[in-house]
């Protein structure tokens, strides 16, 4: 990690590479790393990773309830923004650090979103209701040159933005802290985590794919699993999904795994967003270990997307 002033010689006088980004090394410079408040550990792995300089924003709320975040001077000409927007406030927040960075010079801006809020607000399920997240990528879209965006709910959410946009896997990354599995199953919650349980499943080496029909009533946010009739007994049983918001659809998938014999069931996530009580109904419900990334940072955020997202800033 390289903090801002903390570097030496200056970025401006550090040799001109084309993307400023050298994966692994330290002697970069070129680009200007800035956090989002709610992703200040990861920006600065993301730094460590690239060799860049991390910049140390301040963050403001006034008695009326604005919010200011405000960067020092910086000479890179490109600044990448980490910032998740799991809150309006975050959103808000990644608009006045784009606007920022802009101000401060840069010429080229790359947005990095670990985890997108409102992503599956992805169309107007009811009528009279906004397709969130059109609007916020509209927003996103202004000031910046580059989207990239872990592991989206839907990768087709990209086509929101009016500037390129990018998923960022990160499904394949979570199976590195489980230990070795029985007879190993993995599951998707619902038909659209398959392509995820898919990828940990190919990640951990071995096991079969299965997954649960889910049915959310979208007034009350119950969900109804019924489950496969895949054999469980005795076996590890890996429930993965993109997020775990108030952990009904996975303590759900858990309870049933469980009732029918499974080994041990464990529970991974991309986003552990884990609203409310989600982390003690997974606990009731009896998972094993739940294991989530740390596109929002968290106290199951065991596994970093850095090396990830370094990867795709210097493709
Ligand atoms: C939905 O399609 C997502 O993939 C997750 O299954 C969902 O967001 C999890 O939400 P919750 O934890 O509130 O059940």
């Amino acid at each position: 990690m390289v903090l801002q002033g903390l570097r030496s010689p200056p970025a401006s006088k550090q040799p001109h590479t084309e993307t400023g980004f050298t994966q692994g090394g330290k002697q970069a410079g070129m680009t200007t790393i800035i956090p989002g408040s709610t992703s200040q550990a990861l920006a600065a792995a993301v730094a460590d990773e690239c060799g860049s300089t991390l910049t140390v924003p301040t963050y403001r709320r006034f008695s009326d309830g604005e919010t200011l975040a405000s960067i020092p001077e910086f000479d890179d000409s490109e600044a990448v923004i980490v910032a998740s927007t799991a809150t309006n406030d975050a959103h808000i927040e990644l608009l006045q650090l784009q606007d920022a960075a802009r101000e401060a010079g840069a010429e080229t801006i790359t947005t990095v979103i670990p985890y997108l809020g409102y992503a599956r607000q992805d169309k107007a399920f009811k009528q009279g209701q906004p397709i969130s997240v059109r609007a916020m990528a509209k927003a996103i879209s202004t000031g910046t040159d580059r989207v990239l965006l872990v592991e989206p709910h839907e990768p087709a959410v990209t086509e929101f933005f009016s500037v390129p946009a990018e998923p960022i896997e990160a499904a394949g990354l979570l199976t590195g802290p489980l230990e070795v599995l029985a007879e190993p199953l993995f599951v998707a919650p619902d038909e659209g985590a398959i392509e995820l349980a898919t990828t940990a499943r190919n990640a951990y080496g071995e096991g079969t794919v299965d997954y649960f029909e889910k049915q959310r009533d979208y007034d009350t946010g119950e969900v109804e699993l019924t489950p496969s009739d895949a054999p469980v007994e005795g076996r590890d049983v890996v429930v993965v999904d993109d997020i775990i918001a108030t952990g009904g659809t996975m303590s759900g998938a858990i309870s049933v795994l469980n009732e029918r014999g499974a080994a041990r069931v464990y529970a991974l996530c991309v986003h552990p967003v884990l609203a409310e009580s989600a982390l003690t109904k997974l606990s009731a419900a009896g998972v094993e270990r739940v294991v989530g990334t740390d596109t929002l940072e968290t106290a199951v955020s065991d596994v970093s997307v850095a090396p990830a997202v370094a990867s795709k800033l210097a493709a």
